[in-house]
């Protein structure tokens, strides 16, 4: 194994989440080592050992329970730590309980190496990744959150149900929050590069009704957390997919989470655009054009996330 092949990963946080990521990066041979971190030392101890006893079946990879001081060299340190919605519970309205858990971890986690990308996955996402960003003063890049990766995985999953089409041959991104106000782009979305409603004609399906695709998209999650009380598997393949974009250095397309400094005239909030995801973090956000309906329900978006960061004592 050469150097270039150590890629380590570290995921503070083995909650359900935590955990449902842990197990997609270990699986997608990614990295030489895993490293997890939990305030509960023996769940992340559980967690590692259920982990490394698969390792036999999988690339060489170690996996271990360790301390923050473990994650420091890490490539990529994934923050899945703090509470989730409950049955009922918007993601917003974990806000107070998780940013005060964020404030405890960069205490002990920081400092990352200097080209370390701090990965947020707790909700709200957006908020969160602000906060993260002005509490460890990293540049923009390297502080990013999951966004709407998995928002935009939902668009597609329910276009390719509707369309009959593989959900990879359809481009549809969701922005803004990762929660009430995100934004399906409809004005964008593509399948072979025809319109959807057009294809939906060629394809020789009912023209769909795109307010309950986005009512669905929306309500995704609180449609599992009603069922089975959390989700967590769909969002450790989201995040196992912008980990593969770092580390291979892709320059994929991601709806990721990030610092929006002057595009369609937002500032001072993270939310999530389509952006260039390499090496380097979030390399480039792409002011994509939006249709007007569109860029108004985008600013509604950040003013709601900007709210909420008002109230929080940064
Ligand atoms: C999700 O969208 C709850 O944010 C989590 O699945």
């Amino acid at each position: 194994m050469t150097v270039d092949d150590k890629r380590k990963i570290a995921v503070v946080g083995v909650g359900a989440v935590g955990s449902a990521t842990a197990y997609a990066v270990m699986i997608s041979g990614l990295v030489s080592e895993l490293v997890l971190v939990d305030i509960n030392r023996e769940r992340a101890e559980g967690e590692a050992m259920d982990l490394a006893h698969g390792a036999s079946f999988i690339k060489p990879i170690r996996i271990y329970a360790g301390e923050y001081k473990d994650c420091r060299d890490a490539d990529i340190v994934i923050f899945c730590a703090g509470a989730n919605q409950k049955p009922g519970e918007t993601r917003l309205d974990l806000v107070q309980r998780n940013f005060a858990v964020l404030k405890d971890v960069l205490e002990n986690l920081m400092p990352l190496k200097d080209d370390g990308i701090l990965l947020m996955v707790s909700n709200p996402v957006d908020i969160l990744t602000y906060a993260a960003l002005r509490l460890t003063r990293l540049p923009p890049a390297q502080v990013i959150g999951s966004g709407t990766v998995l928002d935009s995985s939902r668009f597609r999953y329910l276009l390719s149900q509707y369309c009959q089409v593989e959900p990879r041959n359809i481009h549809a991104y969701v922005v803004g929050e990762h929660g009430d106000t995100e934004v399906p782009l409809w004005s964008l979305a593509n399948i072979a590069g025809m319109p959807v409603q057009e294809f939906c004609c060629w394809r020789g399906v009912p023209c769909l009704d795109p307010e309950e695709i986005s009512r669905r998209v929306r309500e995704a999650a609180y449609e599992v957390i009603a069922r089975k009380g959390a989700t967590y598997y769909a969002i450790g393949l989201a995040v196992k997919r912008i980990c593969e974009s770092i580390l291979r250095d892709e320059n994929s397309i991601l709806t990721v989470s990030g610092l929006v400094d002057g595009e369609y005239g937002i500032s001072g909030v993270c939310l999530s655009l389509p952006s260039i995801v390499n090496r380097t973090g979030r390399a480039r956000v792409l002011a994509v054009p939006l249709a007007a309906r569109e860029e108004e329900a985008l600013h509604h978006s950040a003013r709601t996330l900007q709210s909420i960061i008002a109230q929080l004592d940064l």
